[in-house]
């Protein structure tokens, strides 16, 4: 056991602390809020309508002034809308409208808080399970984990994958562009899927997930884009998932959930065409505990990694997984900020010359 000072608690460190936690809470809360105001149209309705009174406000959006008060004086609290005294009116301020309600900038957040919610409703599922030891699949969490997902993600898959991924990748924008097979492997309700297919008319796609949920709604959004002849969405797991000769096999976010990635890591290794590129976008965990304490986007992973029953892979591990199942790789770069929020590793990997020792468990 781990030797720690036992000395008496310093009042002032005390205060502080319970100052930073108290305004966790407050967090907490305003997660539910905000929630509350993206699904009831709150941001929109202020959006670009200047200083609304409460009344204004709920009459605009079909809910009841009473509430939307409250909604409002709570935002004001925490720096979400302006409050104007005089008028006793509210407005959203043009940065705070990018956030909640411009779908297509990667700075929009209401997926996020979604996430989080959806997380925090999942905690007594998680609670349990932290005294069996059982894991907690993607398919066990509620769909606001689920949506508040892709809402979070496709804004940057739309600004980043196609202007700048894949062009990172030797050649295969090339490949796709002349007709290139793709596998999207837990390609979730197929965001990334689908914004290949619209970009590479010559090429075909497989998107699969293990969750059947997910696929149908990937499979309902593809109808609406245009594209569903160019993507056959399947119900597999990474391990499984068909088709072979692949030119190009993407995981978005998601080998860290997979129960089994050295089994999904083999699959791909075995579907890939002899020159083919895997491509795998990972949040941009550090490598040690101590790489991630008190950042905003350390707290934020390792609570993501906490709720949702997973561990991202840092660098190293992620080194280890695929030269021992059999790839060469490189790390793209590091993404950081908004071009792909908060930070991503970006890694290719090609089957390795050599065939790799089967011996052993990568993680
Ligand atoms: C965080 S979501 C990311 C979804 C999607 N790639 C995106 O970026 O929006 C992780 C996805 O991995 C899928 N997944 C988890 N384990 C899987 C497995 N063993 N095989 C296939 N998909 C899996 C989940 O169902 C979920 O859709």
């Amino acid at each position: 056991m781990a030797t720690i000072d036992q000395a008496l608690p310093d009042p002032d460190k005390l205060e502080q602390f319970v100052f930073r936690a108290l305004e966790e809470v407050g967090a907490t809360l305003n997660a539910a809020l905000v929630v509350m105001g993206d699904r009831l149209g709150l941001y929109r309705g202020l959006a670009g309508a200047g200083a609304l009174t409460p009344s204004e406000l709920a009459a605009r959006t079909g809910t009841a002034e009473r509430y939307v008060r409250e909604w409002l004086n709570a935002q004001a609290a925490g720096g979400y809308v302006d409050y104007h005294p005089a008028e006793g009116a509210y407005s959203l301020p043009p940065e705070q409208a990018v956030v909640f309600c411009d779908e297509d900038s990667p700075a929009y957040l209401p997926g996020l808080f979604q996430n989080a919610l959806g997380s925090v409703l999942d905690s007594p599922r998680i609670t349990d399970a932290a005294r069996t030891g059982a894991g907690v699949g993607w398919h066990q969490h509620n769909h606001h984990v689920h949506d508040g997902c892709e809402r979070f993600f496709r804004p940057g898959y739309s600004a980043n994958l196609v202007a700048s991924w894949l062009p990172a990748l030797d050649g295969v924008v090339e490949r796709l562009q002349r007709g290139a097979r793709v596998a999207d492997v837990g390609c979730g309700h197929g965001a990334s899927t689908i914004l290949m297919a619209q970009a590479f008319p010559e090429s075909t796609f497989v998107g699969s997930d293990y969750h059947a949920g997910s696929i149908e709604t990937a499979r309902r959004r593809a109808e609406q884009a245009g594209v569903a002849d160019r993507i056959r969405f399947e119900v597999e797991p990474a391990a499984a998932y068909t088709g072979e000769g692949y030119d190009l096999v993407t995981m978005f976010d998601c080998l860290h959930d997979m129960g089994d990635p050295v089994g999904a890591a083999r699959h791909v290794l075995g579907t890939l065409a002899p020159d083919g590129t895997w491509m795998i976008v990972e949040p941009a965990a550090g490598d040690r505990v101590e790489d991630n304490l008190f950042v905003p986007q350390g707290d934020l992973y390792r609570r993501v990694e906490e709720t949702h029953v997973l561990r991202l892979y840092p660098p190293d591990e992620m080194d280890a997984l695929l030269t021992r199942v059999g790839f060469t790789w490189e790390r793209l770069r590091r993404y950081d900020g908004f071009e792909l929020r908060p930070g991503w590793h970006a890694y290719a990997a090609k089957k390795a010359a050599r065939p790799a020792s089967t011996c052993g468990n990568a993680r």
